[in-house]
């Protein structure tokens, strides 16, 4: 079947065209079209994204997208509605409920996270998807969680924990905008760290040996914040950096503290799934979410999985950040296991 999907639970507005075949053993995806239209641009000035700005930039693009779709041949349209920032949602929900008026087609409602854990499904063009083998420990780190689940077939799951504070994404754009890169901060500080030295800075890995496996990295980003300040980049009292402070920056200084804070968030997440594939007997490990596309991070975990004899799978590059195609292969799914999400924008939807 086709599957026409919409995305727009934060700043990119996407929508596209699958193929989907095969059964829940081996569901098979070919992506016809997929277009994201980012909206980087307008929300970096903001340094963050704006809701109502992306509300409004939804609408505006919504209607130009599918017409660049240019096809009414679908027989199934998935929407994302939720988690994300509830304008937002609503605009593409409202958005899939009126084409599915309008075309008389029957309309899924998706969950952004099982599709961000679902988009390793999606093949590089010209090649075959590869076999997960279950049970499967699946990271799901992205700007809005973190959370690591078991996995015993592709629907049945359980979630082992989450971040108590800020998901992965979250802290890699707050450490960015403290070293004055721009938003978002995970692809800038990916760059940087290239040339810094992850040894330079011995920050620490939130609850790296406890028991569990919940996450915490507010306690890292302070961290970065203190050393900052003790080297004069912000102000003792209120923390704040005065403008003119933060431009001071040594570039030397934001490689180092790149590499060493990128390290630490790594060691943390490999450590972690590590741990939960051995009290789960998993054979293998999936990735997922805004963060997969680090690659440091897909070949710090690939390597552990070498070490330990397990699969390591992860998206292709172009679907690790929000995009649509993403939500048709969770909205294929939902349709063979017969599991739709009411068609209510849900900001706070969990896995
Ligand atoms: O999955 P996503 O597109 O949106 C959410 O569902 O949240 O993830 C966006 C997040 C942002 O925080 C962004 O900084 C982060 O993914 N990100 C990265 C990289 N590319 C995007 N973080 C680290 N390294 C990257 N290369
Ligand atoms: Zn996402």
């Amino acid at each position: 079947m086709k599957i026409l999907a919409i995305e727009t639970s934060c700043d990119e507005t996407s929508i596209a065209l699958v193929e989907a075949t095969g059964d829940l053993n081996e569901p098979k995806f070919k992506v016809l079209k997929n277009i994201v239209h980012s909206q980087i641009e307008i929300h970096k000035e903001w340094g963050g994204v704006v809701p109502n700005l992306a509300k409004r930039e939804h609408l505006k693009n919504l209607p130009i997208l599918f017409k660049e779709i240019g096809t009414e041949d679908f027989d199934l349209i998935a929407v994302t509605v939720g988690p994300g920032l509830e304008p937002a949602l609503w605009t593409g929900v409202t958005f899939a409920v009126e084409l599915a008026q309008r075309f008389n087609k029957p309309i899924i409602g998706v969950n952004h996270l099982e599709a961000h854990l679902y988009s390793f499904l999606l093949p590089e063009k010209d090649k075959t998807p590869v076999e997960l083998k279950f049970p499967a420990i699946g990271v799901l780190v992205s700007g809005g969680h973190t959370i690591l689940a078991s996995f015993t077939s592709l629907t049945e799951f359980e979630k082992l924990g989450e971040t108590r504070d800020d998901a992965v994404g979250e802290v890699f754009d707050k450490v960015a905008r403290m070293l004055n890169l721009s938003y978002p901060g995970g692809p800038e500080i990916e760059r940087l760290a290239k040339d810094g030295d992850p040894k330079a800075f011995d920050l620490p890995r939130p609850m790296i040996n406890e028991s569990g496996y919940e996450f915490s990295f507010s306690g890292l980003k302070t961290s970065v914040l203190y050393l900052l300040r003790d080297q004069g980049y912000y102000n003792a009292d209120g923390l704040k950096p005065t403008s003119e402070s933060k431009k001071d920056i040594p570039l030397k200084l934001v490689q180092d503290l790149s590499a060493s804070f990128q390290s630490a968030v790594i060691d943390v997440l490999v450590k972690k799934a590590m741990r939960a594939t051995n009290e789960f007997g998993a054979m293998s490990v999936f990735l997922g979410g805004g963060v997969a596309a680090n690659q440091a991070l897909r070949q710090a975990l690939k390597e552990a999985c070498e070490r330990n004899g397990l699969q390591f799978v992860c998206p292709s590059m172009e679907f690790n950040t929000d995009n649509a195609a993403m939500i048709a292969v969770a909205g294929y799914i939902s349709h063979l296991t017969g599991h739709s999400h009411p068609l209510i924008a849900n900001s706070n939807l969990s896995l």
